[in-house]
């Protein structure tokens, strides 16, 4: 099993090293949500009513769906989540990914929920409504402190509270914090990002982040901010860059018709981070890693489009 060091701070992404009897652990702070996922023709406009063309519900949240990735491509995965009761059929359909669900809770609040339209041409609109998602606590984080160990990846995005609490603990602690600002709120300015190994982020949330907009400006200005950081940038039918301060790469993106981009990004991020768990260089993961998003938006739904392993064909480089 190769088990990743403290991949930016020496020789950056090829430094690793080999242990036998150890795996290398991700513990993803995250939202649990239930999807309401409306099929419209065009987005509701201000002022206007409209009817939607088909109704379904699914298993969702950008944290949940990162964890089904990181499962389904082989990462193993500790979810820490908190969920109502409504919401126990999330922490069992999660546990059937092969993910650890031992640290999600669940409290009175109701579960956290995601209204979604998507649009004939597969774009997607989303308001969350946070619940249990907004009340995960310092005794949350406590856990992983308790269990993980030095070189762990902990992986979190903006959709629940304590993030803050989260990256202040385990930053610069010997594990390996993966931020994905994901949805960006001003919030995200003052968290102690500083403490961020790696960020994974779109157009839009490095637009906001940086107040740049091209591809080049932003990894420029996030690399000026965090010089110890790496930066992935996902850039959707443009494909990915990634970037530190001594490699930058691109990849490009597969060419496919999609038919709902909910969790494309989520899927990216998890097959990104449980390949370069295993040690694989940084090109390798993100090609892989945007094969996994087309298949995915090729599919319905958040959790039920992300696809399993054996359904994502293998990078060439
Ligand atoms: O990234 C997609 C996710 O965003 C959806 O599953 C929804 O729950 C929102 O969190």
């Amino acid at each position: 099993m190769w088990r990743v060091g403290k991949l930016f701070s020496k020789n950056v992404s090829v430094n690793r090293f080999r242990v036998d009897d150890l795996a290398m652990k991700v513990f993803n702070f995250g939202s649990l949500n239930i999807d309401h996922v409306y099929s419209v023709e065009k987005f509701v406009q201000p002022g206007e009513t409209i009817a939607s063309l088909e109704y379904q519900q699914f298993c969702g949240g950008k944290g949940c769906n990162q964890s089904f990735a990181l499962a389904y491509a082989g990462a193993d995965v500790t979810h820490v989540g908190r969920i109502g009761s409504d919401g126990a059929w999330l922490k069992t359909r999660l546990a059937e990914s092969g993910a650890d669900v031992s640290l999600i809770s669940a409290g009175s609040e109701p579960t956290g929920h995601a209204i979604i339209q998507v649009s004939r041409d597969g774009e997607n609109s989303i308001i969350i409504f946070g619940g249990a998602n907004q009340a995960l606590n310092e005794v949350d984080v406590d856990h992983i402190l308790k269990v993980a160990e030095a070189g762990d990846f902990v992986l979190t995005q903006n959709e629940t509270s304590c993030v803050d609490v989260l990256l202040n603990k385990t930053g610069k602690n010997g594990l390996f914090v993966i931020f994905n600002p994901a949805p960006m709120t001003g919030s995200v300015r003052d968290y102690p990002l500083d403490k961020v190994d790696l960020f994974i982020l779109n157009e839009s949330e490095g637009k906001s982040l940086t107040e740049k907009s091209a591809s080049d400006e932003i990894l420029d200005a996030m690399l000026q901010r965090y010089p110890n950081s790496g930066v992935v940038l996902t850039l959707g039918e443009r494909g990915a860059r990634y970037r530190d301060k001594k490699l930058d790469i691109s990849v490009p993106a597969e060419k496919v018709d999609a038919i709902d981009t909910t969790a494309a990004g989520d899927t990216f991020i998890g097959y990104f981070l449980a390949e370069l768990g295993k040690g694989s260089e940084i090109e390798y993961c993100l090609r892989l890693a945007c094969k996994a998003s087309a298949v995915c938006v090729q599919r319905a739904g958040a959790t039920d489009s992300i696809p399993k392993r054996n359904e994502v064909l293998y990078p060439t480089i």
